[in-house]
């Protein structure tokens, strides 16, 4: 119990249960999906593997609520997130520890994320409450007069979807479902497989603060199997999706005719020109490539240097990545698990097919259980996998170039465009790479990152359709409503009734 939140609710013993119309419920298919800790293999707790046809019901449950959702005044919906937030920082500490378990995240970091959501919340809640429409008048057209006047404001759109990622499966659900039910929509939503357990805790949180039963649901269940689904079900009108780009752009095939907004896959490539501040450049690199064990879609995936700068700062950031610490995520160490033994095998076949190419290795090369050891390989070239495929894992690659041209077509030709980063002292040539690069976002001397959370935060090409970050998806997850007023020409007679002083 934390301050009267009581969570035993949502399970028996091992098993968790999912969540909908207001009840805690297990499911019909009697499978269930196995939680582990992916540092130690310990069985953390079970979810259940739901059925389509509890997907169909949980579904229709949101769409029979949206309306009793949507008569709640802003204020009162500003209000509830605010105490869901409140309520996250009081379990803080709880839901961080789990979340180090279930994703084998740092600890301090996990806790972080659900203060980051809590403020996500919070300035989702504030910043509703400056949504406003636009009265125009039509006479700045010819033919039309005063009397015609389009008066505009925001409407939910219906049910959202919210699918989150393993690698942030507290903020990533979050940050989605704080602006759709500010919005005044109802909300369906799936954690990942990998990673469901804390983000189930919505459950409570929500209801505890004022959420009423039906309004906001979880299902769990594996993608592979009710997926499809979900995102194709005709009462699903909006979907909010982070994850691989694979199954972004299979689901974006199959939705049908509902607005996406999809945060996918990312291989930010760092440019770094020869005049770049070098202690800069190496804290944002090391920082940026081996957090959370580079299981960030913004983590650093490419560095492209100059030849006056490659040598010092390949020996730089190999030194100071030497120093990172791994192991056990319990004691913040840096490095800690990936989330699966598949996932470390694939990361080695990047890392061996790299070598077998040529490619120098400056550390790492190193697995013990599902901890990989941060590699460095330098002398990459375009033939390597790992100069274009996403990681998702501590390797990094350094791809040497001879000019900023050509920088800026090795970047480009990635089939990803999240963010890229620039680093250089000369801040008038940064602009003018910055408008060459086919990303979402350009990092100028700074690592590619996707917080603040109120800036915009979007992918281009592979890496993404639609825009996050609070004001963005406040706008994505609703749509204008217009009334266009034809009012009568009586208004002209106005005049007539004024008797001009004598
Ligand atoms: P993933 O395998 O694509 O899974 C993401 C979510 O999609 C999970 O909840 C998954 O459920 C669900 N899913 C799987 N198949 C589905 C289907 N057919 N229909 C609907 N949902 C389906 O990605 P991940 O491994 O969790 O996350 C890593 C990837 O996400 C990386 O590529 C990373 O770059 C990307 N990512 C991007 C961002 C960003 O903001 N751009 C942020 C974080 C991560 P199951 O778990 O049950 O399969
Ligand atoms: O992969 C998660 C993505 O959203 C990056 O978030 O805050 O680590 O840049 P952040």
């Amino acid at each position: 119990m934390i301050n009267n939140l009581d969570f035993s609710i949502m399970k028996d013993g091992k098993d968790y249960k999912y969540y909908s119309n207001g009840k805690w419920r297990k499911s019909t298919s009697g499978d269930l999906i196995q939680v582990y800790n992916p540092y130690n293999n310990e069985l953390i707790a079970n979810v259940q593997a739901c059925t389509m046809e509890e997907a169909d019901k949980i579904i229709k449950v949101a769409h029979e609520n949206i309306d009793c959702w949507e008569e709640f005044p802003l204020n009162k919906r500003a209000e509830i997130l605010n105490e869901s937030a409140n309520l996250m920082i009081k379990s803080s500490e709880k839901l961080g520890h789990l979340l180090m378990r279930e994703i084998g995240k740092p600890l301090n970091s996990a806790i972080s994320e659900i203060i980051r959501t809590a403020e996500i919340f919070k300035a989702t809640a504030e910043s509703s409450l400056q949504i406003s429409g636009e009265t125009i008048i039509g006479d700045a057209f010819e033919g039309y007069s005063k009397e015609k006047l389009s008066i505009t404001y925001r409407v939910p759109l219906g049910v959202v979807l919210c699918i989150g990622p393993f690698n942030y499966p507290f903020n990533l659900t979050g940050s989605k479902i704080a602006p759709a039910l500010m919005a005044g929509n109802s909300v369906v939503m799936k954690p990942p497989s990998q990673g469901p357990l804390t983000a189930l805790h919505f459950g409570i949180i929500l209801e505890k603060a004022g959420v009423p039963p039906g309004v906001f649901n979880i299902i769990t269940g594996r993608g592979s199997e009710i997926g499809d689904y979900l995102v194709s079900h005709p009462l699903i009108d909006m979907i909010n999706f982070t994850g691989s780009s694979e199954t972004g752009k299979f689901l974006a095939k199959i939705a049908g005719m509902k607005p996406l907004l999809l945060e996918l896959g990312g291989k930010d490539a760092a440019i770094i020109l020869d005049d770049a501040d070098l202690d800069i450049t190496v804290k944002a690199i090391v920082s940026g490539a081996f957090s959370f064990s580079g299981q960030r879609c913004t983590a650093v995936k490419r560095v492209l240097p100059m030849p006056g700068i490659a040598d010092k700062l390949i020996e730089k950031v190999t030194k100071e990545t030497l120093k990172l610490t791994i192991g056990d995520p319990a004691k913040n160490n840096i490095i800690g698990p990936l989330i699966s033994s598949k996932q470390c095998d694939y990361v080695q076949g990047l890392i061996d097919d790299a070598l077998e190419k040529g490619a120098v290795l400056k550390c790492g090369n190193k697995r013990e259980g599902n901890i990989i050891w941060p590699t460095i390989l330098d002398n990459v070239n375009v033939d390597m996998r790992i100069a274009w495929e996403e990681p998702f894992g501590p390797v990094l690659p350094f791809i040497r170039i001879n000019s900023a041209e050509q920088a800026i077509k090795i970047s480009n030709k990635s089939e990803y465009g999240l963010q890229g980063m620039i680093f250089t002292e000369n801040i008038d040539l940064a602009f003018n790479i910055a408008q060459e690069l086919e990303v979402g976002t350009i990092q100028v001397n700074g690592k590619s990152s996707r917080g603040p959370d109120h800036f915009p935060f979007l992918g281009t090409k592979s890496s993404g359709l639609g825009t996050q970050g609070i004001k963005y998806a406040l706008e994505s997850m609703s749509r204008p409503k217009v009334v266009v007023m034809n009012l009568s020409e009586k208004g002209k007679l106005i005049k007539e009734c004024f008797v001009p002083e004598k």
